[in-house]
């Protein structure tokens, strides 16, 4: 679905983050791309957002570069949470999820409730809908997060290192809970856990110094690590 051909991007002071990357992704997975801290991971994920702008390289989302696809368009079909999960503090989960419909789609207050209060049934966390973010814990905050990023219902969903903040007990948990959701959304999750990697996704990379080092299957892969 995502097909990145040889990307290198580096930063102003000179450090390449990444250096010749290709990855292609399959359709309908959780796929993760994995390595250990200044790999490049996160810069990756900025370029497939469109937050970097890449030196060389293209990335294809169902065969159309990137760079083609009008903003708003791209921004209905690729969600991306971040690593601080970018909820608004002084709205609760309910309002947090209302925006998008509103100020995309134009839909009405009361549509835009609907669908909020649909989507938090859809993942198991109504009970969620008036906390405000300082009121959860980190596993409600990332559930709440991805929530509100699947509210414009994208193909893919881009998680940079969504258990970061979470214990063992809870990344389990929110393993589990990611698993049910990928029917209908395709999730790239950025991740140094390993553990969580394995637990999730069926496929992935490892990267090292700006590189794809590894790319297969997460068993394979992990095993010739180890
Ligand atoms: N804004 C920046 N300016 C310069 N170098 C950066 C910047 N952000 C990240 N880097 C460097 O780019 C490399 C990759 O970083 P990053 O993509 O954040 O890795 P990861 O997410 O795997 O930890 C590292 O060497 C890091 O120090
Ligand atoms: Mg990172």
């Amino acid at each position: 679905m995502i097909d990145i051909k040889h990307l290198t991007f580096t930063y102003a002071d000179g450090t390449r983050a990444l250096n010749d990357v290709s990855i292609r992704f399959p359709q309908e997975h959780i796929f993760a791309i994995m390595g250990s801290s200044g790999s490049g991971k996160t810069t990756l994920l900025n370029c497939m957002a469109r937050f970097l702008e890449v030196d060389r390289g293209t990335i294809f989302f169902r065969g159309i570069d990137i760079s083609d696809i009008a903003e708003m368009e791209f921004r209905e079909r690729l969600g991306v949470v971040f690593q601080q999960l970018n909820l608004f503090p002084h709205m609760n989960v309910l309002e947090n999820l209302m925006l998008a419909p509103m100020r995309v789609q134009n839909r009405s207050v009361k549509e835009a409730r609907q669908a909020a209060m649909e989507m938090l049934d859809r993942l198991g966390i109504a009970d969620l809908a008036d906390h405000y973010p300082a009121q959860m814990s980190g596993g409600q905050a990332q559930r709440a997060a991805i929530a509100r990023g699947l509210m414009l219902r994208p193909e893919a969903m881009l998680l940079d290192e969504p258990t970061s903040a979470l214990d063992a007990e809870t990344t389990h948990d929110f393993a589990l809970w990611l698993k049910e959701l990928q029917s209908d959304t395709s999730f790239i999750i950025v991740t140094h856990d390993l553990p969580f990697a394995r637990q999730t996704a069926h496929q992935g990379v490892f990267m090292r110094d700006g590189q794809v080092i590894n790319a297969g299957r997460i068993s394979e892969i992990l095993e010739q690590l180890s």
